[in-house]
């Protein structure tokens, strides 16, 4: 039975190329020509429409496109019994992980202070920090956010990580709880936000958390706007309580064009490009999924929906 593609406006021939060498006998339908919605069998999507999902009777399993499902879960007219998986693709976290260091890098080497001693023609060498001696922390340890940690741990950061779940990762502090989140944040001179978006994580970064950062902090979300509470954010940057942040995600995409962020000069902007889901490497997970799903297997990476994540 066929599998309903959606993730407008991407181009969908890449992916059912790269489906077609996983699982040849796969029939793909990309919306909206999907002939009968009674054949469709599984739904592979980005975003997609409210109501799609819902009028595909005898859909049996949700695939989401990205590593985030909280684009799937603000429908509320979803199938409930039909088991949503979230991915998890060598890519992405490859992406993600290049993101995190390079930025991370950029900040620990004082990149923003050389830029605006270029722009003011001052020859000066800053103070370099030891790794040790730089402390950064990461929230979300998953399938991100550790990959990330083990990379950063290599350089020999400083790290603590926060999570729902205790963790053993080598290099890495793990907390958890709320108690747990503040000892994160208030040793974090560089933050890394790699939370799910849900219920408990909306708005997480607000005055009271990222006022907890040190003084002269760098953030860096790559996981969801509304993590942060924007105007929190801008507040603790003229204060200077922020010293800058990289910003991927944001609450309504694309960014408008009025928004204040634009014009920040400490705000460096990213339109969604952390990290890409690749066809070459995430048709293997998803086609491993659909061989799983047919042959009475239980799938990998399915969603909790009561946890959101
Ligand atoms: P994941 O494997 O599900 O990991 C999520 C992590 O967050 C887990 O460690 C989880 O704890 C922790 N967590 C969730 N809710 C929590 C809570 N209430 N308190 C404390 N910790 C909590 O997800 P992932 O694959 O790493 O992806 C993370 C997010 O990155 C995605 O959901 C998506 O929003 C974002 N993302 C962004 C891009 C981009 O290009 N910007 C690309 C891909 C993904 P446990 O381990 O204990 O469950
Ligand atoms: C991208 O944002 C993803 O969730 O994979």
């Amino acid at each position: 039975m066929p599998l309903l593609f959606y993730s407008e406006p991407d181009d969908p021939v890449p992916w059912i190329e790269a489906l077609g060498e996983h699982l040849p006998d796969l029939e793909v339908r990309v919306w909206p020509e999907i002939g009968n919605p009674d054949d469709i069998e599984f739904a592979l999507v980005w975003q997609p429409p409210r109501g799609l999902l819902a009028a595909l009777p005898h859909l049996q399993a949700i695939l989401s496109l990205g590593a985030g499902v909280e684009h799937i879960l603000a429908d509320p007219n979803i199938p409930r019994n039909v088991p949503l998986v979230r991915l998890v693709d060598p890519g992405l976290t490859t992406g993600m992980t290049e993101f995190v260091v390079m930025r991370v890098l950029h900040y620990h080497r004082r990149m923003p202070e050389y830029e605006a001693q270029r722009r003011d023609r001052v020859w000066q060498l800053l103070p370099q920090t030891h790794p040790s001696d730089r402390r950064v922390g990461i929230l979300g340890l998953g399938e991100l956010g550790s990959a990330a940690s083990r990379a950063l741990a290599s350089f020999g950061f400083d790290l603590a990580g926060w999570s729902r779940s205790a963790k053993s990762i080598d290099g890495i502090a793990t907390l958890q709880g709320e108690d747990g989140l503040f000892a994160v944040l208030e040793r974090s001179e560089i933050l890394v936000c790699l939370l799910p978006l849900t219920r408990e994580t909306e708005g997480i970064l607000d005055a009271t958390t990222l006022g907890a950062l040190p003084q002269g902090a760098h953030l860096i979300n790559v996981a969801r706007g509304a993590h942060v509470v924007d105007n929190d954010l801008l507040s603790l940057l003229d204060a200077g309580h922020i010293s800058g942040a990289t910003l991927d995600v944001f609450r309504n995409e694309p960014l408008p064009d009025d928004h204040p962020y634009w014009t920040y000069p400490q705000v460096m902007i990213m339109p969604h490009g952390a990290a890409w889901t690749l066809p070459k490497t995430a048709a293997s997970t998803i086609a491993d999924n659909i061989r799983r799903h047919r042959s009475g297997e239980l799938m990998t990476h399915v969603v909790n929906p009561e946890q959101g994540y």
